[in-house]
């Protein structure tokens, strides 16, 4: 039995052990690894995720009433919710269910009710869109029970609206995209202003290596939320509707109408969006020149935009160090979570007894380290209906 299998099971098992019948589905959704293009998306610009093989699983069934209950089994809690009445609960995690219910009623799509337990082998708040993967994966899993025809883009944009407006984190569009439209063994190209995709293909040869600092720092904190702001305000101040509208010689130009924080952030955006256009051509024949690329996002991620933090940088320069390996710089939301590697199949054992040594010496603490491969979005693995 593969592990993706075992892990279906497992989730269908504990669905029966809880409401005492099997699930009528079995839903999965990944978690997401950017390789470049890093607080683009907020900003209408290009962003390059794939979505890995980590995941969200959900086991479900309908209920008759419009009744919800929901079980994480990671956390070992519970929280159940009527469908006639969605107010925020005391369950950080319970309230992305809560707010994807909320945001399909809301759109007009009218939910049947569902027990569901939760699972999942997707480290949460690591930067690995956990919180959209959650989303994602409950969201499906009300389309499926209420027989709802909905596009996986619109599915992806009702779970980015639970989070802006229950959740209330303002994230972009990325992972939920990522987790909802993933193709197995391609990254997407997504150009977040007209929402375009285009797949492409990741070479055979390397292996995509997430390296975890241990260190947490949610998106419900201050930071991120704070940064948005600041390239609202950089766009405000240049007179343009959002950051994709500046070329980098625009921006040159420009430089003295932004008080000094303000112009870093916005350099850093503006050069990102160079960056992964030209990480997208190189992906496919140029591997050096897409890890110079990765380097260089990470450095404009650390001094301009300020998301780094000392475990990122120190996981980063120890990769740099290993042969075989192309790129390294950290991936979502930055302040603590994961870096992303590329690296050659066969160098990657080094990699992992390397990097791992040197995280090990400089803080402390032991770094996990993931070997990813690029997996399909949501979907349904057993229906048992
Ligand atoms: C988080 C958000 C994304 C994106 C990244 C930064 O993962 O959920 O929308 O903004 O941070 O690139």
């Amino acid at each position: 039995m593969g592990k993706e299998t075992a892990l279906y099971r497992r989730v269908g098992t504990q669905f029966e052990n809880s409401y005492g019948r099997p699930p009528a589905i079995v839903v999965a959704a990944p978690g997401r690894v950017n390789l470049i293009g890093e607080h683009t998306d907020y900003n209408e610009g290009y962003v390059l995720p794939v979505a890995v093989d980590r995941y969200i699983l959900v086991a479900a069934g309908p209920r008759k009433d419009r009744k919800v209950s929901l079980r994480a089994l990671n956390l070992g809690e519970e929280d159940a919710f009527s469908l006639d009445e969605i107010e925020r609960g005391e369950r950080e995690w319970s309230n992305y269910g809560r707010g994807v219910a909320w945001e399909m009623e809301r759109a007009g799509h009218r939910l049947q009710g569902m027990e569901a337990v939760i699972w999942g082998d997707l480290p949460m708040k690591a930067g690995l869109g956990s919180s959209a993967a959650l989303e994602v994966a409950l969201a499906y899993s009300f389309q499926l029970l209420s027989n709802l025809e909905i596009e996986p883009l619109q599915l992806a944009l009702l779970c980015q609206g639970a989070e802006n407006g229950f959740v209330g984190v303002q994230c972009g569009l990325m992972d939920q995209m990522t987790s909802a439209l993933g193709e197995k063994g391609h990254a997407l190209l997504i150009d977040c202003r007209s929402l375009d995709r285009q797949l492409i293909a990741v070479p055979p040869e390397v292996d995509i290596v997430v390296a975890d600092t241990g260190r947490r720092r949610g998106l419900l904190d201050s930071q991120y939320n704070l940064r948005r702001q600041e390239c609202r305000e950089g766009a405000r101040l240049l007179g343009v509707p959002s950051l994709r509208s500046l070329s980098p010689k625009e921006l040159a130009k420009r430089r003295s109408d932004l008080p000094p924080t303000i112009y870093r952030r916005v350099r850093h955006v503006v050069s990102e969006n160079q960056r992964t256009l030209e990480a997208a051509e190189a992906l496919g024949g140029n591997l050096e020149a897409f890890g110079r690329l990765m380097y260089d996002s990470h450095h404009s991620l650390r001094h301009d935009f300020e998301v780094s933090c000392p475990e990122l940088d120190i996981l980063v320069e120890a990769a740099r160090k290993v042969s075989g390996v192309y790129g390294s710089r950290l991936t979502g939301a930055g302040f603590g979570g994961c870096t992303v590697s590329l690296v050659s199949r066969e160098a990657v054992p080094e990699f992992q007894a390397r990097v791992a040594k040197e995280y090990e010496k400089a803080t402390a603490k032991k770094p996990t380290i993931y070997v990813c491969r690029p997996a399909q979005g949501v979907r349904e693995v057993s229906r048992c209906r």
